[in-house]
């Protein structure tokens, strides 16, 4: 008798559509991360040259040559194989790190691994971060973490909430309760890093003080103003020729925290290195995060399309965001990533606001992050 393992089509075809509406639709949230509230002081005077500008960082205790993360995108269908293979390929190139998608298709389907795989063989010096969804770990989380690691040898594991999009897609997962013990128990027993990422609606300071004392080593605040999950699920059952979610759904378009307010919620409340994403589509953006204190900024969408195409392509987006940034480096007198966090800065509208309707002074912020990373 032939045992036919029965493919779970539905996690498989939603991982595809996610895919194909996130390239065809706009998705985007349309309020702003409000990095826009941000000026970098420009220095008319720099006194450096921009061939001496040093962009390198370290996080989690590996060297990278820029501040940008491939951040958590796809994995588990077949067309996930040559976008990781090209991510893969030009994060190794770049020599910066990269985060994959969700591995809960591989995990249940073993055949469809090697989507992931794909990204270790590249290199086994490719610092690549494993992804699991927190609904998925609560009710095994050990066994499930160790398999997601084992599965391309990760070098650290993200594990992704996401509860805005559960509540807001059709049978969405909507029972979290359990989900700081789950976390709890992996941070104690699992030997390498874990990082919490959000999924574009941001961490607050409150959440990020329970994660941090829950054991984490690093937060991707992944906040709002990038990629709208709610937007996603409701365009992708509008293109099926369902408008179940819409009434429901529409009004959290635009729910969550944006970014910066997020980044600096995250610094002001822990100690742990933060994440910058949500967002994030060009190098002053990075140069913006980097000043108020992130240890790395996370892109997703941006390299979709050039994954689709090559890994040339995302090399090139690579290189643009580099270049932007340091040329920000260079007109706020920053010759290294280290100084960028001591440039002078003016916050303007809705941030100052948020910022200061939460009772924090984001310059001792700033001040405290730079003792906690460089002594
Ligand atoms: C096509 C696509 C698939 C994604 N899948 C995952 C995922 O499997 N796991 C995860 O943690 N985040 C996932 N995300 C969320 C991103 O990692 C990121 O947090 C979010 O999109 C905000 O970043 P952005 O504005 O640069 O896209 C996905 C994003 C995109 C665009």
């Amino acid at each position: 008798m032939v045992v036919m393992i029965k493919v779970d089509r539905d996690i498989v075809d939603r991982k595809v559509e996610h895919i194909e509406t996130v390239l065809k639709e706009d998705v985007s949230y349309h309020i702003s991360t409000l990095f826009n509230d941000i000026t970098l002081i420009h220095d008319a005077v720099p006194e450096l040259s921009l061939h001496k500008i040093d962009t390198k960082i370290n996080f989690l205790n590996r060297e990278f040559n820029v501040p940008i993360l491939i951040d958590s995108m796809t994995g588990g269908a077949k067309i996930a194989e040559k976008i990781n293979k090209n991510l893969a390929l030009a994060a190794y190139e770049a020599n910066i790190p990269i985060s994959c998608g969700s591995q809960r298709s591989g995990l249940k389907h073993r055949n469809l691994e090697y989507t992931y795989r794909v990204m270790r063989d590249v290199s086994k010096d490719l610092f690549i971060i494993g992804n699991m969804g927190l609904q998925q770990l609560i009710k095994d989380p050990i066994d499930i973490a160790i398999r997601a690691i084992e599965m391309i040898d990760a070098d650290a594991l993200a594990i992704h909430l996401n509860p805005l999009q559960e509540a807001v897609q059709l049978k969405g997962d909507v029972d979290f309760e359990g989900g700081l013990k789950a976390i709890e128990k992996i941070t104690s027993q699992i030997s390498v890093p874990i990082i919490v990422k959000e999924t574009g609606a941001g961490i607050s300071g409150t959440v990020a003080k329970k994660l941090e004392a829950a054991g984490i080593s690093a937060i991707n605040v992944s906040g709002a103003g990038g990629t709208s999950w709610s937007a996603v699920e409701i365009i992708r059952l509008r293109n099926k020729g369902s408008n179940y979610r819409d009434n429901v759904a529409s009004v959290f378009w635009d729910w969550g925290i944006p970014t910066a307010a997020s980044l600096i919620e995250v610094l002001n409340s822990t100690f742990l290195p933060v994440i910058s994403s949500g967002g994030i589509r060009n190098g002053l953006d990075i140069a913006k995060s980097l000043a108020l204190g992130a240890s790395l900024c996370g892109i997703a969408h941006p390299f979709l399309s050039r994954a689709m195409e090559s890994s040339e392509s995302v090399i090139e987006l690579i290189d643009t965001y580099t270049d932007q940034l340091k040329i920000a480096m260079l007109l706020t007198g920053s010759e290294n990533v280290r100084e960028l966090l001591k440039a002078d800065i003016v916050i303007t509208g809705k941030l100052i606001d948020w910022v200061r309707y939460r009772g924090i002074d984001v310059e001792e912020v700033r001040r405290k992050t730079y003792e906690k990373l460089y002594g």
